[in-house]
């Protein structure tokens, strides 16, 4: 397997950033839901994971977490199609609670879009949220978004959840991709 090493152009939030800007998030969400009763984030999988089991360490309130797996209808690898399927659903019902929706990045917006109108449909008392990453220049469409981490340009990155062809989710900054090194590293010796 390569090394991310190779092909990493550079550390665009490191962990101590990472760790600092969640510890925040977590407690704005803490102060803003001090006096909800039904709190519940709900992770997209797979990327959100990390930011999650982050996040909820900073939250001081008691909450739930449950988890969502969506698959993009006719996606190209880095870019999502705006149909998403449900591969995963909740497991509990999240009529009346308060719903923060935990994401690694937007890009378009097509995935967090529909899956926010599936969400909506199950009538939650309120329905925010919260992403580590916003990649705004490339946001085809409008949605509203509560709590960001990070507002990246656009490149296309990696590490802390977020995958490079499902491999370093491990990493514990977000690095960005030199995709020409990338290809060439993809490229086996003989
Ligand atoms: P959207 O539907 O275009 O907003 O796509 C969002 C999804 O695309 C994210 O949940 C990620 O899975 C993936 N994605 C978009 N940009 C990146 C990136 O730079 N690195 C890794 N995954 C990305
Ligand atoms: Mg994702």
């Amino acid at each position: 397997m390569p090394s991310y090493q190779g092909f990493l152009s550079e550390v665009l939030i490191t962990e101590e950033q990472l760790k600092s800007r969640v510890k925040e998030l977590g407690e704005q969400i803490s102060r803003d839901y001090a006096n909800s009763k039904s709190l519940v984030l709900v992770c997209i999988l797979r990327g959100g994971v990390l930011f999650l089991t982050d996040l909820m360490r900073q939250i001081s309130i008691p909450h739930a977490i449950e988890f969502m797996a969506v698959t993009s209808y006719g996606a190209g690898l880095r870019e999502s199609s705006g149909q998403v399927r449900i591969s995963h659903d909740l497991n509990t019902d999240i009529h009346e609670r308060d719903v923060i929706l935990v994401e690694d990045i937007i890009d378009s917006g097509y995935t967090l879009a529909s899956v926010l109108e599936l969400l909506c449909a199950r009538k939650p008392k309120s329905l925010e949220v919260c992403t580590l990453l916003d990649k705004f220049e490339r946001r085809e469409i409008d949605v509203s978004v509560k709590y960001v981490g990070f507002s990246i340009e656009n490149k296309f990155v990696f590490g802390y959840g977020l995958d490079l062809d499902d491999l370093y989710r491990n990493l514990p900054f977000v690095g960005v991709v030199d995709e020409e090194k990338y290809k060439n590293t993809k490229i086996e010796p003989d």
